[in-house]
């Protein structure tokens, strides 16, 4: 009664406060030592609150995964629990279901419905819509039809880069190396999804602050991931104020609407195409051969898998590259048998390289191959849900329940001494050969499985062109860039901490 007397007669805000005080000491004292995680290992701080994660991701710009897991999975073991409903589970067998076929595991809607893009390929979450989506994508990113691209776009495209950084050679300019690759690859997707390249590579510099705008799902992501409710309301404002200025975001949002327009309105009564070959991705999407089960997709699809194709084919090679090139710079023994390696080939009379004889270089594919393992390509979590009934794991017997965000992230895997001799060391020779083979199904850095990178061979023919181009035609030397601005760091797509500038000198072809 006294009690009841006393609460009464407190101000309102004490009331308030002191009801939200108990309210998060009660949700603490159940996420620490009553939810159906609390038997996992892990730092209580961070079964406790997202903050732990949010502080290492967001705050602390892409940290978690490089510098923070791989300290938590020694401490706590194989299974780790990184927030109040996150494990991280390093064991094989459990990334061989991760990827089981029909996803038994699937995508986690509340993590990546953040990126805004719910109508593409890379986030439908149901089997029976995703698998129609993908074989409809699939054709236009076979092997036959890179090589058709190499001719119509890839290599045109490199050729126009090479151009720009002579420009900067002969001038003795400082090169911005990050943007200038991320430039490439913008203009590589955009012009293959709809014939028209944004044309970012004609920028003066190619380092305006245009060049962001397709950035909003990588650089964004620590964000978006800690926040998912703000990408909704981006993307309600977007559609309510379609004008209105809201970051990366919607600057590419207003890009894909344009281009999906103009290619509307270029197939607009075409029904002959279904039997021609389609030149590029909006093309092949707008004529779906019905036959096929092909699916038709609705303005809305096409948006987003346009978006989703910006986004998911820039960052994600533009970085594989720009650490190769960082790493070439401060290894000359890896240089210069990479060089050697590429010196073997000679260029057709259009001073091209055969495309075929690069990608069958042994010492180029191994040092590529081992920048996949160390740089991991796609460094970022990529969560899916432990399906129902839940999941034991093998080496530690943790049972995890049905509903869990189960993340297997690469780095526990491309540095584990049982499946990488001495991991740390960087060694392509350990590709060589049939050895090297063996260990391609560690090869994380795409995925696996039937929802494995669409973009692969698209990714690997921009890599091998690149770097063969670049080690024969220019000697690159950082500008003011140190070790500390390469460290990585996570924006889903492996990133730089800092900028890549260089200073390049033409060599004798
Ligand atoms: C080095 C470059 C690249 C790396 C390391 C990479 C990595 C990945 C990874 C790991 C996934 C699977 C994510 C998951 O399982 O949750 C993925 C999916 C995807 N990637 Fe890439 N990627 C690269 C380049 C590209 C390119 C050039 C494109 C082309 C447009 C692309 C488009 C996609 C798409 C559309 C998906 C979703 C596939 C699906 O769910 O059906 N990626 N990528």
């Amino acid at each position: 009664m006294l009690l009841l007397t006393l609460v009464t007669s407190l101000p309102s805000w004490m009331l308030l406060f002191g009801s939200f005080l108990i309210y998060w000491i009660i949700k603490i004292v159940y996420r620490i030592w009553f939810h159906p995680l609390a038997h996992v290992p892990g730092p209580k701080i961070a079964a406790a609150t997202h903050l732990y994660h949010f502080y290492h991701n967001a705050f602390n710009k892409g940290q978690f995964v490089p510098y923070i897991l791989p300290g938590l999975h020694e401490k706590y073991g194989r299974v780790v629990r990184f927030s109040p409903d996150e494990v991280d589970v390093h064991d094989v067998d459990v990334i061989q279901s991760f990827y089981a076929h029909k996803f038994a595991f699937k995508k986690d809607a509340k993590f990546w419905d953040a990126f805004g893009i719910p109508r593409s390929s890379g986030l439908l979450y149901d089997y029976s819509e995703w698998r129609p989506r993908r074989n409809l994508l699939n054709p236009m990113f076979s092997k036959q039809s890179i090589n058709t691209a190499t001719n119509s776009v890839i290599y045109p495209m490199i050729e126009k880069f090479i151009n720009r950084l002579q420009e900067f050679a002969d001038s003795n300019k400082v090169l911005p190396m990050d943007g200038a690759l991320y430039c490439l690859t913008v203009d590589i997707i955009t012009e293959y999804t709809c014939g028209k390249a944004w044309g970012f590579l004609s920028e003066p510099g190619m380092d305006s602050a245009k060049l962001q705008s397709v950035r909003w799902l990588t650089a964004g992501s620590p964000y978006s991931i800690e926040f998912p409710w703000l990408k909704k309301v981006v993307l309600r404002l977007h559609k309510t104020f379609p004008k209105l200025n809201l970051g990366g975001y919607s600057v590419t949002r207003r890009a894909a609407v344009e281009t999906v327009e103009h290619a509307l309105a270029l197939n607009a009564g075409n029904s002959q195409k279904v039997n021609s070959k389609p030149k590029y991705i909006l093309d092949a999407l707008l004529n779906p051969d019905h036959s096929k089960n092909f699916p038709t997709l609705g303005f809305d699809d096409l948006l987003d898998e346009a978006m989703m194709l910006f986004a998911g084919g820039t960052d994600t090679t533009a970085h594989m590259v720009l650490f190769s090139i960082w790493r070439l710079c401060i290894d000359p023994d890896t240089r210069k048998k990479v060089t050697a390696d590429v010196r073997t080939l000679v260029r057709g009379s259009d001073g091209r390289f055969i495309v075929a004889e690069v990608e069958q270089l042994p010492y180029l594919s191994a040092f590529i191959k081992e920048m996949l393992r160390c740089y991991y390509g796609a460094i970022g979590r990529t969560p899916r849900l432990v399906p129902a009934g839940g999941i034991t794991v093998p080496s530690t017997g943790t049972f995890l329940p049905a509903g869990t965000r189960l993340s297997t992230a690469f780095i526990s895997y491309h540095t584990d001494p049982d499946l990488f001799v001495e991991p740390h060391l960087f060694r392509p020779e350990r590709w060589i050969g049939a050895p090297g083979k063996a260990l391609e199904k560690w090869l994380l850095s795409f995925g696996k499985g039937e929802r494995i990178c669409l973009g692969i061979n698209l990714a690997y023919r921009e890599m091998y062109l690149l770097l063969a181009e670049l080690v024969t035609r220019f000697e690159i030397e950082p500008y003011q860039t140190t070790a500390k601005d390469m460290e990585m760091i996570d924006q889903l797509a492996v990133a730089p901490r800092g900028r890549f500038k260089v200073l390049l000198k033409s060599k004798e072809l």
